[in-house]
């Protein structure tokens, strides 16, 4: 199958000048003002709920040919209770049950809604803090130790979830624990990787291979502090960082693009803003602005970050504006700007491997990844049946 066919046909509804993207989603649409620096605090006791003690193990049919463990993460005795209780349950359904990838797409268009169902949450979307969720349980990994990754989806756990690199991720974690509900037989790490394809797919982004397989661990398996990048540094850490998880160079440059995706939050990272125009749509419009736009320092009380000296309503923090100083990162980034074809195939390729990072071959329900298809896909195909 050629990649362009590989796209999501959404892309297409775009306009033509980058600086005035119209999203696809009309409930997504960028709300052009910035009149609000950002809308959605997080929850009081960020990360302080979701992350006691696991103490439920169940039989799960999906991974590594139906056996796969669960537990739940629960608050205070009584509601451990409810929840062994209700984990013996489903325990009960999946020791019968090897899930499908009907199964999956189920689990798949589930999160689709819950993208859509944003209401006023920043630019009418959890699709990007999806995207960073599933990147950041992810991209833990050290190839050689070969420990973290999206295996045992440890960021359920404290300290990795008080982490300041994962602050404002509970909202993500909640999102998937509603999902995950509906859908107990899925792991941890599957459903948030999924998330995590589901939400650059249904924001018109590449498709991303995914396959299940991952299982759900233990905070003991928690990684320390200190494995994602900060974004306060330059190239020698983010090649540290990126080289750690197996990544070169190419591979960091197309992986930023992510950025073209949601923004920064005060109170999450200390950064303020977006990055595009459209951070509900997947565009290469990162890289556009990175070449295209007058980049300088933004005079304020926090953290240093640039912006657009045209709107002043863009940002672009130290890693970001590296990629064109560096000059091996800058040739990739000069690339992906003259092509968004070429950067969607290869942040396909390199998002699909990053969120498989710390999965054992063996736990693998199929040899090769899966192509999942979008909802507007899905809805064609219906129509042609
Ligand atoms: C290159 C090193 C990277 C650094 C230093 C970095 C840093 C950051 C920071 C500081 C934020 C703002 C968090 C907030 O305040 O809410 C952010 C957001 C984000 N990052 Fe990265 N990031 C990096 C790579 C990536 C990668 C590889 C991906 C995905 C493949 C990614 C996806 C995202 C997304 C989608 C958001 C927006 C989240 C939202 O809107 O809530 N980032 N990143």
């Amino acid at each position: 199958m050629s990649f362009s066919a590989l796209r999501a046909p959404l892309r297409n509804a775009r306009v033509a000048n980058p600086l005035k993207r119209v999203s696809p989603f009309p409930k997504a649409q960028f709300r052009a003002s910035f009149a609000r620096n950002y809308s959605t605090p997080p929850p009081a006791g960020e990360a302080a709920k979701s992350s006691s003690t696991g103490l439920y193990l169940g039989l799960g049919g999906a991974a590594a040919a139906g056996l796969a463990y669960f537990f739940f993460a629960t608050d205070s005795g009584k509601e451990t209770g409810t929840s062994v209780k209700s984990g013996v349950q489903s325990a009960k359904v999946a020791a019968n049950f090897v899930p499908t990838k009907e199964d999956y797409i189920k689990v798949y268009n589930k999160i689709a809604q819950v993208i859509d169902d944003a209401g006023e949450y920043d630019d009418g979307s959890y699709g990007p803090v999806l995207v960073r969720l599933a990147w950041h349980a992810s991209g833990t990994y050290d190839k050689d130790s070969k420990t973290g990754g999206s295996n045992y989806a440890t960021m359920r756990f404290e300290p990795e979830s008080l982490h300041g690199a994962n602050a404002g991720l509970k909202v993500a974690r909640d999102l998937m624990g509603q999902v995950k509900q509906e859908f107990p037989w899925i792991s941890y790490g599957d459903l948030w990787t999924l998330a995590g394809v589901a939400a650059i797919q249904e924001m018109a982004g590449p498709h991303i291979p995914w396959r299940p397989g991952r299982i759900d661990g233990f905070a003991a398996q928690a990684t320390p502090d200190g494995r994602l990048p900060d974004a306060t540094q330059g190239a020698d850490h983010l090649r540290n960082i990126f080289y750690r998880m197996g990544f070169n160079d190419q591979e960091i440059v197309a992986l930023s693009g992510a950025h073209a995706l949601g923004r920064c939050h005060r109170d999450r990272s200390g950064f303020e803003g977006p990055w595009t125009f459209s951070p509900t749509t997947v565009t290469n419009d990162y890289f556009k602005l990175l070449f295209n736009e007058s980049w300088v320092w933004k005079k304020w009380d926090g953290p240093k970050q640039l912006e657009d000296k045209k709107t002043k309503s863009l940002m672009m923090l130290p890693t970001d504006y590296v990629l064109v100083q560096d000059r091996s990162f800058k040739k990739y980034a000069k690339q992906y700007a003259e092509s968004q074809d070429l950067w969607f195939k290869d942040f396909s390729s390199a998002v699909s491997r990053l969120f498989e990072l710390g999965v054992p071959t063996s736990q693998w329900v199929s040899s090769e990844p899966w192509i999942m298809p979008t909802v507007e896909e899905q809805e064609a195909s219906k129509e042609k049946k």
